[in-house]
């Protein structure tokens, strides 16, 4: 019997979930198993790892449309993140929707490098994070330095308030301020702490990505203009008047950026401080401080 005409039949979970396993390799799905676990975890509402000890039960006829409902999705290549609605970065829980670009793992690479930066961590920092999406990097940053504050924009007014929830979500909406705006146009003050983990494909570079990023995340958060730069050039003028006498600026860049980046931001007045790989062994995160500061003896 397949999951496919299950209706009147109690089926098993793990012939659900060889099922539904088939159906997912034969769409192409990159890690099927694991995919059709989450979702049965889900619907369950158990943790994935304990699926296991759940083999011998069967599902009531709602819990399975649920779930074949969701494999479905999974076969048109809707990624895991956005069927569940929420995603895993640094130690908190993102929710998504449309307007938001789904946080990866290789972001953290930026977070990382921050924290690092940072010398004492009670200090009482002022965060900006330009095009903040769900809020995940400002967030994870505010979670972790507990005197600081953050400013997120965003040029999607769906994503910024997805960003609120998130920030009240994680007890941190006191200390978060999320707004609508065009990069750094029209904020006030300064920061010590400047990140941005923009647009950076370049537009003809985007066919060749998975369904699941072409067809899910917002184009507005994937396309960085003809050579993937644009953004870099649009956000580098602001950051002289924006950036603290001591400040920092991080930026996630895609692979091969590294020279063009430093080029733009050196030409609008800052100078390479670091770079960071992410765990492929891709330079995937350049900081850079004020020219004027690296040159004081
Ligand atoms: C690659 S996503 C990064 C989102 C989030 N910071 C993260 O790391 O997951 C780029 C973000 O920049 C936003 N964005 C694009 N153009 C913008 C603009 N002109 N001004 C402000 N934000 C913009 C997009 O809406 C998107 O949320």
């Amino acid at each position: 019997m397949s999951i496919w005409n299950w209706n009147d039949h109690a089926i098993s979970l793990s012939t659900l979930l060889a099922e539904a396993t088939v159906s997912l390799t034969v769409a192409g799905v990159e890690n099927p198993r694991l995919d059709a676990r989450l979702l049965l975890a889900h619907v369950l509402q158990v943790h994935p790892n304990r699926i296991g000890l759940c083999n011998r039960f069967s599902l009531c006829a709602n819990h399975q449309a649920d779930f074949i409902s969701m494999v479905v999705r999974r076969i048109r290549r809707e990624p895991v993140s956005r069927i569940l609605g929420w995603r895993g970065f640094w130690t908190l829980d993102f929710l998504l929707n449309a307007e938001t670009f789904d946080p990866r793992p290789e972001t953290e690479t930026v977070v990382e490098a921050l924290l690092e930066h940072v010398v004492n961590r009670d200090i009482p920092y002022s965060l900006l994070d330009l095009g903040s999406g769900s809020g995940n990097m400002l967030l994870a940053l505010l979670s972790e330095l507990k005197n600081a504050k953050g400013v997120g924009v965003d040029i999607a007014a769906g994503a910024v308030a997805m960003a609120r929830m998130n920030a009240a979500l994680a007890g941190l909406a006191t200390r978060a301020l999320f707004r609508v705006g065009n990069w750094g146009e029209g904020l006030g003050g300064v920061f010590d702490v400047i990140m941005a983990n923009p647009p950076y494909i370049a537009e003809s570079d985007i066919c060749g990505l998975s369904p699941e990023v072409v067809h899910f995340d917002p184009r507005r958060a994937l396309v960085g203009g003809s050579d993937g730069l644009a953004a870099y050039r649009a956000i580098a003028p602001s950051l002289g008047r924006l950036l603290s006498p001591r400040g920092v600026v991080a930026l996630e860049i895609g692979q091969g950026q590294a020279q063009a980046v430093k080029e733009i931001m050196t030409a609008n007045g800052l100078a390479l401080h670091d770079c960071r790989s992410d765990l492929s062994g891709i330079t995937r995160c350049v900081l850079f401080c004020r020219a004027d500061r690296r040159n004081e003896t």
